[in-house]
């Protein structure tokens, strides 16, 4: 090697280069990313496979979104071949003007819709989405919290949700919802869980006071009781909710689709209903409060399954069931006793 050239350094990713079923889904070597000046460079230990994954892969997105969804996703082939939202791990290099972290820190980090996280390595902005973990808490049930409980968290600080209050939680047992359970229960709320009947006992561990089985009865025949519904299914948009919520509450619609967004949009107060559909970015602080909450036991991961980075596939067909409970994990790291 001559004293210009520098080595491109390889890693291991999870890739798709066609829209389709996980089968599409491959590990594959691709270049290591190289921390930019104020970015950090993570060693993944663990990621999540979430919906958001199979959204992207499958291009399975609510009525009327297929087209603004197409175009920032890829036509052809897909704009962000490795998908993972989030991930935590361990700090390998920070770029030049970094002083908040260095190597060896343990963190837990969230990229979002730049995706990239079933990788062995990834960068983030330092100041971006990204937070140390403290000693208590484990990799594996760090990697929890960035897409479910940071979801859930700015969604309910956008409601403002306050002591006392009714709120009712739709899809109760995904990701999403049982992280809204949480801390809408450790904010003081009376919390409704709708779910399944195979998990309504992990709905109530949550905290939640009462659950409404989905199959036998609907939460809307109770009539206008809750101040907040946190909609996490996409069955109760804001024509069925309305009926539930009480004049002056809120619902915040974690999925909706192009009716749905654009109504609430263009008329966010709506029949003295809030439609909140749209909420601000998930910070490092808010990841780093999140993470404290959890090592102190005050809000606990709900981890359903951990596959192998080998078994991705196997993961993605998992998720694509929309029967998981809380978060699905890969292991992607060497060290996982860190
Ligand atoms: N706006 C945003 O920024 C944002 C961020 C994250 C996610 N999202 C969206 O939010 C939604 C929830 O995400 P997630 O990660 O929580 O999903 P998830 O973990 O995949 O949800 C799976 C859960 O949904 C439950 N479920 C299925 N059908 C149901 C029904 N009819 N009623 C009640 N529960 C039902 C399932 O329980 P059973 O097996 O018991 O049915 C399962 O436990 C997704 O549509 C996702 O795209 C939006």
């Amino acid at each position: 090697m001559t004293i210009n050239e520098t080595r491109t350094e390889t890693m291991r990713a999870a890739a798709f280069h066609r829209f389709g079923g996980p089968q599409e889904v491959a590990l594959e070597r691709v270049t290591r990313p190289v921390p930019a000046s104020h970015e950090v460079l993570v060693r993944v230990h663990y990621a999540s496979v979430s919906i958001a994954d199979h959204r992207v892969r499958a291009r399975d997105v609510p009525r009327g979104l297929k087209l603004p969804v197409t175009a920032a996703l890829g036509w052809r082939t897909p704009k962000h071949p490795v998908l993972g939202m989030d991930a935590s791990g361990v700090v390998e290099q920070v770029g030049a003007d970094v002083t908040d972290f260095a190597p060896g820190d343990r963190v837990v980090l969230l990229r979002g819709a730049r995706f990239g996280c079933h990788a062995e390595f990834v960068t983030v902005r330092a100041a971006g989405s990204i937070a140390r973990i403290p000693d208590e808490l484990s990799l594996q049930d760090a990697a929890t919290v960035p897409f479910g409980f940071g979801t859930a968290r700015t969604f309910l600080d956008t409601a403002g949700v306050a002591p006392g209050q009714k709120v009712l939680v739709n899809g109760a047992s995904g990701a999403v919802g049982s992280a809204a359970v949480q801390l809408a229960v450790r904010a003081g709320a009376i919390v409704t869980g709708v779910t399944s009947a195979r998990n309504a006992e992990i709905v109530r561990g949550l905290g939640a006071t009462d659950v409404v089985d989905y199959a036998r009865a609907d939460f809307t025949d109770a009539g206008p009781v809750y101040d907040i519904v946190v909609e996490c299914v996409g069955n109760a948009p804001y024509a069925r909710s309305r009926r539930a919520i009480v004049p002056g509450g809120a619902l915040l619609l974690v999925i909706t689709d192009l009716v749905g967004m654009t109504g609430a949009k263009l008329r966010p107060v709506r029949g003295g209903i809030r439609r909140i559909e749209s909420v601000g970015v998930i910070t490092g602080a808010m990841l780093g409060d999140l993470a404290a909450r959890m090592a102190a036991g005050e809000i606990q991961p709900v981890l359903d399954r951990v596959f192998e980075f080998d078994d991705i596939r196997a993961a993605h067909e998992y998720v694509d069931t929309g029967r998981k409970r809380g978060t699905v994990l890969v292991r992607i790291g060497q060290s996982p006793s860190v």
